[in-house]
């Protein structure tokens, strides 16, 4: 099970990226203490009031269809509502809470959850932005904060992480995940279940974490959101169960279930997933929530009516049934008929119960009412080092024969700031920001013109999307109200034409370009195309043609098609949706005050067809030109893996992102070129270093996010010509070298075999150690007998 954790082992000059430890359930979770309040609560409960506390409705806005108009002042009073979830404030939750405590017979306090994304009032990036800071301290921090900032509006449990691996760029939600990549999401899956819980649910400022969505979300198939999933259970334990487990390492409280089916059977009534992975193999001792509405739309897969799903639900290890309105009304009559044991019940009244009572809730039911919220400037501060963090420099070329067009240099006197990214709030704040207030957001053009006054010249240049999308998009309705943000212009020749002039007016013209994050990102937001919306790719090239330096700033949470831009355009700045400090951030590298940092924690494609596109590829018998593989180069040959009409390869691959320095790397080394697969397997330690130097060979400091990549090269099943297995962020002074070192063992060198049991076995692994998943710098190790 992979444990993560990055530490330094000395500040100076060496670096210790990894290490393995001991899985762990929350240990909180099954105190004596607990269990004895548990079971004397439980022997006192009625049927009815058992069901309840498996019972979650939206007393406030809806995230999801709605379910139904309940009187929840009375269901609460009867004690046939455990939990509530979009109810938000002390007084929203205080006056549901007092019911529950004063006049429910049992006196159970009710747990709100809520959808704390990316931030619960101070928004930060999203969460593929983050993880493309690959710095999990980030993740810990943004938790935290989110934490407290939830629990000050008396919600106690957050749905967040997400850590579907997402290796398709049409599904919307890949936003809200940690990119393609199990390693690196493990690493922030960790990261993030530390920072909401903080190793205690009982402390005031924490909250229950849950992990999301059990599992497989992210591969829909084509993308679709809340498609089938189909894979080899090979590759759900290789790769996509992995950052669930390590959330259930680190002790997260709750887990969510995914609408989608896993092989044929919902993930929501799915005892291979719910039971045995879950609970068995990994020892999950928290409750599991369904999906909005999951439990009732078990009737949409056609596998039972109302009663039998709810049945089949409850008994696969489905606890809480969020807005789906059917464990409150089904459950009774079945467990009275005997067709459902009464002990199954209790076992997840149990499980919600322990929670409960861990979070302190029995004896802290209420929130005291706090000052309305502001961004306070050290809460902005940490949102703009945060953000600043996920910008990923796509490419940085000169222009008339000067160095970089990025930083911008001094001698600039003049900038056009065009796009309908620039000023648009909103957008710029993010998808799925529930209390997030876009009046919060400081935009590109109030940052930058702050910074330039009446040097900065500001077109909008077109809407973001067209009047026919717009039009299209009308007919969307999300609780009621149709569109959003979107705005579109008048017309959008015209607007390009005033963007034009004002660009040949410039010295450098900066094009904030994106997609409407509010309507095209996130849930139910999938693509089949990937290029800019509306005007923009047009509005990009009438401004490129005016033959004016131009710098592209790309706030889009999903990877867009950039192929164009790549060729034509000097300067890429891939930005996301940065939240509340999306000015400032995205003007600390304009202007060079930040040095970026970021590495894409996802593959950018040449074209939509490429999708779903990720690194960790499997060999095939016909390589081609351009995989990762030692295959010579055969780009003529027709009958290999390849498309006729374009590249295999990414147009950015995973890891990539450019600095304003440069960083070499030295030959790495081995400290055993050779261990047994005895010495590996033995106590799950790491066995082996592999160290390198990084240098800063560059005339600016700047952090490197070292990168290692390991290849089996024979092994009894075929294995991916690269994977990550360590990563470490490496600050540099000019001139300055640091040696860092990456342990493996076990956790990092082991496969699923045929029979699905984590091996290892004699081969040679091919190391490479570099700055992005195309990195050249290698060593080998070989396990022998
Ligand atoms: C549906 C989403 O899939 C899930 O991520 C979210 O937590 C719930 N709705 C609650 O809003």
């Amino acid at each position: 099970m992979i444990k993560p954790t990055i530490r330094a082992l000395s500040a100076a000059l060496l670096l210790i990226s990894g290490s393995i430890g001991a899985f762990a359930q929350n240990a909180q979770l099954v105190s004596k203490e607990i269990d004895g309040r548990v079971e004397s609560l439980l022997k006192q409960m009625s049927l009815e009031e058992k069901i309840g506390q498996t019972v979650q409705y939206s007393a406030g806005f809806a995230t999801g269809p709605s379910a139904s108009k309940l009187t929840y002042d009375e269901l609460v009073a009867k004690g046939g509502i455990g939990s509530m979830l979009n109810v938000v404030g002390a007084d929203r939750t205080n006056h549901f809470q007092h019911i529950a405590m004063e006049k429910s017979r049992l006196h159970i306090p009710i747990i709100f959850g809520l959808d704390v994304i990316h931030g619960h009032r101070t928004t930060f990036p999203v969460p593929l932005a983050i993880a493309a800071s690959w710095n999990a301290e980030s993740a810990e921090t943004v938790a935290r904060m989110s934490a407290q900032e939830a629990r000050a509006d008396g919600v106690q449990w957050v749905f967040s992480p997400m850590v579907d691996i997402s290796r398709d760029a049409r599904w919307g939600r890949i936003i809200e995940s940690n990119g393609e990549d199990p390693y690196l999401s493990s690493v922030l899956a960790r990261a993030w279940v530390k920072g909401y819980q903080q190793g205690d649910l009982s402390k005031a400022d924490s909250v229950a974490a849950c992990v999301k969505h059990f599992a497989a979300y992210g591969a829909a198939i084509a993308g679709r959101d809340y498609n089938a999933v189909d894979m080899s259970e090979l590759t759900l334990r290789q790769v996509y169960l992995k950052p669930y487990l390590a959330a259930v390492d680190a002790g997260v409280a709750t887990v969510m279930t995914s609408f989608n089916s896993l092989n044929g059977v919902p993930a929501t009534a799915n005892p291979f997933l719910l039971t045995q992975i879950l609970r068995k193999e990994w020892g999950f001792n928290g409750f599991v929530v369904s999906d909005w509405g999951a439990v009732g739309e078990l009737r949409n897969h056609a596998i039972g009516d109302g009663p039998t799903v709810a049945r089949r639900a409850l008994e696969a290890g489905t606890d809480m049934d969020m807005e789906g309105n059917l464990y409150a009304t089904v459950l009774a009559e079945q467990i009275r008929a005997g067709k459902i044991p009464g002990s199954v019940l209790d076992e997840a009244v149990r499980r919600v119960l322990r929670v409960k009572f861990a979070l302190g809730l029995f004896d802290h039911p209420f929130t005291e009412a706090g000052p309305a919220y502001t961004p306070t400037p050290e809460k902005r501060a940490t949102a703009r080092k945060i953000a600043d963090e996920t910008m990923v420099l796509l490419k940085n070329d000169g222009v008339e024969g000067s160095g970089s067009l990025l930083p911008l240099s001094a001698k600039i006197k003049t900038v056009a700031l065009i796009g309908p990214m620039a000023d648009d709030a909103l957008d710029l704040e993010g998808a799925w920001t529930v209390t997030g207030n876009p009046r919060n957001v400081i935009t590109l053009k109030t940052a930058l013109s702050g910074r330039l006054g009446d040097k900065l010249l500001y077109a909008r240049g077109c809407g973001l999307l067209s009047p026919k999308d717009a039009a299209a998009l009308k007919g969307v309705t999300f609780t009621g109200t149709s569109t959003g943000s979107t705005g579109t212009v008048a017309d959008d020749q015209q607007s390009i034409a005033e963007a034009v002039e004002i660009a040949r007016k410039a010295d450098v013209a900066v094009l904030a370009l994106g997609e409407p994050t509010n309507w095209m990102e996130g849930e139910a937001a999938s693509r089949t195309t990937l290029g800019f919306t509306g005007a923009q790719e047009q509005l990009l090239e009438a401004v490129v043609a005016t033959g004016k330096p131009v710098v592209l700033v790309v706030l889009a949470a999903r990877p867009l098609e950039l192929k164009w831009a790549a060729e034509h355009v000097p300067a890429i700045l891939q930005a996301w949706s940065p939240g509340i400090e999306a000015g400032p951030a995205v003007e600390d590298v304009l202007f060079g005050e930040v040095n970026p940092s970021g590495k894409l924690p996802v593959s950018f494609p040449r074209a939509v067809g490429q999708e779903p596109l990720y690194y960790a590829q499997m060999p095939t018998g016909r390589p081609a030109r351009g995989d990762l593989s030692r295959m010579p180069r055969n780009a003529g040959e027709k009958f290999i893996t390849r498309y006729m009409d374009e590249e295999n390869s990414a147009l950015f691959p995973f890891g990539w992102g450019l600095s304003y320095t440069r960083f070499s790397y030295s030959q790495p080394t081995v400290d055993h070129a050779e261990v047994s697969v005895g010495k590996v397997a033995a106590d799950g330690k790491p066995v082996v270093t592999v160290g390198v130097d990084v240098k800063n060979t560059g005339s600016v400091a700047g952090t490197e996010v070292a990168q290692l990549y390991i290849r089996n090269t024979s092994a009894s099943v075929e294995q991916p010509l690269r994977e990550l297995k360590g990563f470490m962020r490496v600050t540099l002074a000019p001139g300055e070298t640091k040696h860092v070192i990456f342990p493996l063992g076990f956790e990092e060198l082991n496969f699923y075999n045929a029979a699905l049991k984590e091996t290892v076995e004699p081969t040679t692994y091919d190391i490479w150690v570099g700055g992005n998943s195309l990195a050249t710098a290698e060593t080998r190790l070989k396990i022998v007998e």
